[in-house]
């Protein structure tokens, strides 16, 4: 989202100029919800810091150890006391503890104090109190996650952009800083295999990894897991390579294997020391997936974009992802009614600050720990210059890609290339990876229409296609000046496979808001003025909607549902001001959707606002096999009339 001028060919920069008045250029960073979109980390000049200790400033913080309850999270108390106050003082949260210049890898530039790596949080040392630059005292209440180390806060003056450092206070710790924690379920490979994927501080050469699991109530059994990590050198640019790297722990995948179907399942996870002790986490349950075309009740949330937020009103929390924790909420509270979560892309917006993973892992921990939490690849989790992807931005801050496909385990062939394809009950769906090429021709191209023709319609009549950027439709502002209303070539190909394969509905994020779109059929209409045309003869591309009914639809399946749900919890993108044919609902809103198969030929599909978890929006699909096999335009098979 934050890429909006790499967007704008010269074409479009002239339609701005021309067409649309200026200001709408900068509406979608600023709106009424809030939200300039710019990582808070990133505000803070950390290596520009100066040397400003105060024997009569102080930071203390209680209590020193966290989680003696075994709780992953702790609030904690801070008291600042300040003899030159001033409204811009700011208390940052570093981890390890000690992130001074003896951390920090050479530089030729060094000068004291030298601080080469940035809080993993911060508030302004006013919080709640607008006295304290007059007082110079204040108390203030900080939310812990369990991290792995150790914890220091840190006094500053000057502001984010040049700080000076005033003083730095005791070091606090979880009991168990390398503790199991944030399990996360995914699909397997196959049906009827579960992963669990997990964080820790324990490498194979301390520990080995395991899931003690079984049915619910009944004898367990241990699956192992695998170990991997990311070092420094596996990030491409700054600022994942510099200020924002933390070290990231170890991730522990395990295969829960010849599951039954729609069972319920409880595990924990496992780390024997060789010393023969074992290291638990909590217990946790999940219920395995339905058999592919099996007939029951299946339930499945779709969104993107929701980001990160912290409860503690950190990082000027309302003005990142001003929806995140309404959205990450909404779901807990339905949770009894989901039975599968795509999240599909830009998942915590770290931007290259390492140390945002693990606070994404953990605001998501109550739904990824109960339902399969299967996620896509986004532009802030791939999008690096000269990195072999499909856009040259900077809006993964270097990360390119690593810390999302090493800490979340997807059914891909090669998690570097994010596109997979995965069954559930009567659903089958096929996940694409906007950050890498699509169109014809492409390794990708070949994966989505295999993936199509994989869905046996019989069987598994919901056909569902996904990815992060809008390769269908979008009303969105930017979009409109382009005047593609769509990612740039996204249409092109993919339409032919939608049409061909007869895609029921297929969901993107990346513009932040919620629309959706009639049933669409996309064709070449030629006019009279092409036939000379030696330039042309493709005709022009019209787009037809199929369908005037905009609730109940019903029969042949002649065109695709596309829809925007990318109103997860990033600050909201506006839309344009021309109408199109084909809009049937926009919400400028944080919100969800739900997909709810009651059997072979009913489904019903709702968008639920974040808020609320109220329905704003909905409609129902019902129809029998033959409407699927019914021909329509490009979506048949020749016929012959051999006999
Ligand atoms: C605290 O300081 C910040 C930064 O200077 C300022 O924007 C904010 O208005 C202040 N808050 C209060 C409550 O005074
Ligand atoms: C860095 O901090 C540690 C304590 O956190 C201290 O022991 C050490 O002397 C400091 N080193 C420098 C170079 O300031
Ligand atoms: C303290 O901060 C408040 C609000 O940010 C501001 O209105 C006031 O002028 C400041 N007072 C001093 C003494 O800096
Ligand atoms: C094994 O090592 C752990 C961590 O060092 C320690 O807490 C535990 O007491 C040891 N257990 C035994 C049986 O020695
Ligand atoms: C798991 O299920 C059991 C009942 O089978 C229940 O007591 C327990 O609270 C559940 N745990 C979680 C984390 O939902
Ligand atoms: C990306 O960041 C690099 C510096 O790391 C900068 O040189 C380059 O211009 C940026 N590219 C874009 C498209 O913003
Ligand atoms: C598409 O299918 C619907 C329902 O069967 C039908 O009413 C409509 O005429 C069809 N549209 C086209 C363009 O074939
Ligand atoms: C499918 O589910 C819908 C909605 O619950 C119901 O009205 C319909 O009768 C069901 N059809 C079959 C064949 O069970």
């Amino acid at each position: 989202m934050e890429s909006f001028f790499s967007f704008l060919s010269l074409k479009a920069a002239f339609l701005l100029i021309f067409l649309v008045n200026f200001s709408v250029g900068h509406k979608h960073y600023r709106n009424k919800e809030g939200g300039d979109g710019v990582q808070p980390l990133s505000k803070i000049l950390i290596h520009k810091t100066v040397h400003a200790i105060h024997e009569k400033a102080s930071v203390h913080v209680y209590p020193v150890v966290l989680g003696t309850t075994g709780k992953d999270y702790e609030w904690v108390t801070v008291n600042v006391v300040s003899p030159n106050p001033s409204a811009n003082d700011w208390l940052g949260v570093f981890s390890p503890a000690k992130f001074n210049a003896s951390t920090c890898p050479f530089t030729e530039d060094y000068y004291e104090p030298y601080l080469c790596t940035a809080p993993i949080k911060y508030k302004y040392a006013n919080h709640s109190d607008a006295n304290y630059n007059k007082t110079g005292k204040n108390t203030l209440y900080f939310r812990l996650i369990n991290q792995r180390a150790d914890f220091a806060f840190a006094l500053f003056s000057g502001g984010l952009s040049s700080p000076k450092l005033v003083a730095i206070s005791n070091a606090i710790v979880f009991a168990n800083p390398k503790a199991p924690l944030y399990p996360r379920l995914a699909l397997g490979k196959h049906w009827d295999e579960m992963t669990v994927t997990w964080t820790s501080g324990y490498d194979i050469s301390e520990a080995v990894p395991f899931v003690e699991w079984g049915f619910a109530g009944e004898a367990r059994t241990r699956s192992p897991a695998g170990t991997l990590t990311f070092p420094r050198g596996s990030m491409c640019d700054e600022p994942a390579r510099t200020v924002g790297w933390r070290d990231p722990g170890f991730f522990h995948t395990s295969f829960l294997k010849d599951l039954w179907p729609n069972s319920k399942y409880t595990y924990k996870l496992g780390h024997r020391l060789y010393n023969g002790s074992y290291i638990w986490s909590k217990t946790y349950n999940f219920t395995s997936s339905p058999y592919p075309g099996q007939d029951s009740l299946q339930k499945v949330v779709i969104f993107g974009d929701m980001g990160k937020a912290e409860r503690d009103g950190s990082n000027e929390y309302a003005d990142y992802q001003p929806g995140s924790l309404l959205t990450t909420d909404a779901l807990i509270k339905d949770l009894d009614n989901i039975d599968i979560v795509f999240h599909i892309g830009d998942m915590p917006y770290a931007n290259g600050y390492i140390s945002q993973w693990d606070q994404f892992t953990s605001q998501v921990e109550p739904i990824a720990s109960a339902v399969p939490y299967m996620v896509a690849s986004g532009n802030h989790e791939r999008d690096t210059p000269n990195t072999g992807g499909f856009y040259d931005t900077n809006d993964s801050g270097g990360e390119c890609g690593v810390p999302a496909e090493t800490m979340f385990f997807v059914p891909a062939e090669n998690r570097a290339k994010f596109w997979y394809q995965t069954d559930y009950g009567m659903f089958h769906f096929c996940i694409a990876d906007t950050e890498h090429d699509w169109r014809e021709g492409s390794e990708q191209y070949k994966f989505i229409e295999k993936c199509l023709a994989a869905a046996d319609r019989n069987k598994q009549p919901w056909l569902i296609f996904a990815g992060h950027r809008v390769l269908g439709y979008s009303s969105n502002s930017w979009y409109g000046m382009e005047g593609s209303f769509a990612e740039p070539m996204g249409r092109d190909d993919m339409q032919k496979l939608w049409q061909k394969y007869k895609v029921d509905i297929a969901f993107y994020g990346h513009v932040h808001n919620y629309e959706r779109i009639c049933p669409i059929y996309q064709f070449a209409k030629f006019c009279l003025t092409n036939i000379d045309s030696s330039s042309s003869d493709a005709g022009v591309l019209q787009n037809q909607c199929v369908n005037s009914e905009t609730s109940h639809y019903s029969g042949t399946v002649n065109g695709t549902i596309h829809v925007v749900v990318g109103g997860g919890g990033s600050h909201l993108s506006a839309f344009s001001t021309l109408k199109t044919v084909w809009s049937v609902y926009q919400d400028l809103d944080f919100g969800y959707t739900k997909l709810t198969a009651f059997n072979h030929s009913s489904l019903l599909f709702e968008y639920m606002k974040s808020s609320d978890g109220k329905v704003y929006d909905s409609f129902t699909i019902s129809r029998d096999y033959r409407d699927v096999l019914a021909c329509v335009h490009d979506g048949c098979e020749p016929t012959t009339l051999a006999s």
